[in-house]
């Protein structure tokens, strides 16, 4: 009956085995209260009034023996929780060598978690199992983490990193729960997965979909500030818009030439702006500071410029 899964959660990592045999209260009420229940039946099967006769009479004495072992046990119990669970608790704390980090953020009621090659995974935390792993807890709002069959629980506060160094053993689904009151109502899970198809996951990125160059280039757009000038709708701003510019034959420029809008040009523009000057533009308008971005970065910058038509 004692044994893992049959009543208690299965520990899912070496911190929750020593634990959960010793902290079951609800075990150990119910076996005080079938003992004591027991107890008071043959108690009253025995001394009940047998006939008229049988008078009663006060015989009731107190004797420590009779609590004794009883307070004795309770202690030894308690001791041996506190021990186990001190011995687990600081596996968890103290900080080991190596160990794969993994960064869990919980911001406005959403689980991030942050894996050593920079990808994040919502709501959903992977673990390989056998491997030792570090997490780095951090939050915006108070919320308590827990996993029992991690052996894992965290009371998180907004600017303090919390930590839990955990081994995963078994593999499985398991609820990521809020243990706090918690007005959210977060929702996460964990799972835990052979090394080998944790490995191929993260080499997949999680199925996650690549964005296209023209969805990279969109937020370069935005994040290098190019849409302050640029529009993409054929308003003009302080720059000319990029709409229909891409696959222009003759191309406007200042001073009546004309040029084939294809890469070479676009790249031309961003890196050189004063080079050649589109028609109605004045030089030094368009800042010279985008000269040292990445190939795919002026590969997505086309990709979006084309995509404005
Ligand atoms: C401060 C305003 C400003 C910002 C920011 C700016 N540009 Fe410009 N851009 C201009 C102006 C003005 C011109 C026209 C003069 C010229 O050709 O240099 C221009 C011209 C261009 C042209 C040629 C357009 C044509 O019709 O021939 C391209 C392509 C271009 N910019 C791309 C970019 C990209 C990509 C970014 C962001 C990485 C960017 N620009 C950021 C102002 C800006």
């Amino acid at each position: 009956m004692l044994s893992a899964g049959a009543f208690f959660m299965a520990p899912s990592a070496n911190a929750a085995g020593p634990l959960s045999p010793l902290s079951h209260m609800s075990l150990i009420a119910a076996a005080f209260f079938v003992a004591f229940t027991l107890a008071l039946a043959v108690i009253v099967l025995r001394y009940r009034r047998r006939g008229p006769g049988d008078l009663a009479q006060s015989q009731v004495t107190c004797s420590p023996k009779a609590g004794g072992p009883l307070v004795l046990l309770a202690l030894v119990w308690g001791l041996a929780s506190l021990v186990c669970g001190t011995k687990a608790e600081l596996g968890q704390r103290v900080a080991h060598y190596g160990g794969y980090i993994i960064k869990a953020q919980l911001n406005e009621g959403v689980w991030r978690f942050t894996y050593p090659d920079d990808q994040t995974v919502e709501a959903r935390l992977y673990l390989p199992k056998g491997e030792k792993i570090q997490l780095i807890f951090s939050t915006d709002a108070p919320h308590s983490v827990l996993v029992p069959q991690l052996g894992v629980q965290r009371s998180l506060m907004p600017g303090r990193l919390e930590t839990a160094w955990i081994t995963p053993s078994e593999v499985g689904v398991y609820a990521l729960a809020c243990a706090g009151l918690c007005a959210h109502g977060v929702e996460g899970a964990v799972e835990i997965k052979d090394k080998a198809e944790f490995d191929a996951l993260v080499e997949d990125r999680f199925g996650a979909v690549p964005p296209s160059p023209e969805e990279i280039g969109a937020e370069l757009y935005v994040s290098l500030t190019c849409s302050t000038c640029h529009s993409t709708d054929g308003k003009p701003g302080v720059g000319p818009s990029f709409k229909g510019l891409f696959g222009q034959e003759a191309h406007p420029l200042e001073g009546g030439a004309t040029v084939k809008a294809d890469e070479d040009y676009i790249i031309e523009s961003i890196k050189t702006p004063n080079a050649k000057l589109a028609k109605g533009f004045k030089p030094d308008q368009m800042p010279q500071i985008f000269g040292e971005l990445k190939p795919e970065e002026y590969e997505a910058l086309i990709a979006f410029i084309k995509s404005a038509r």
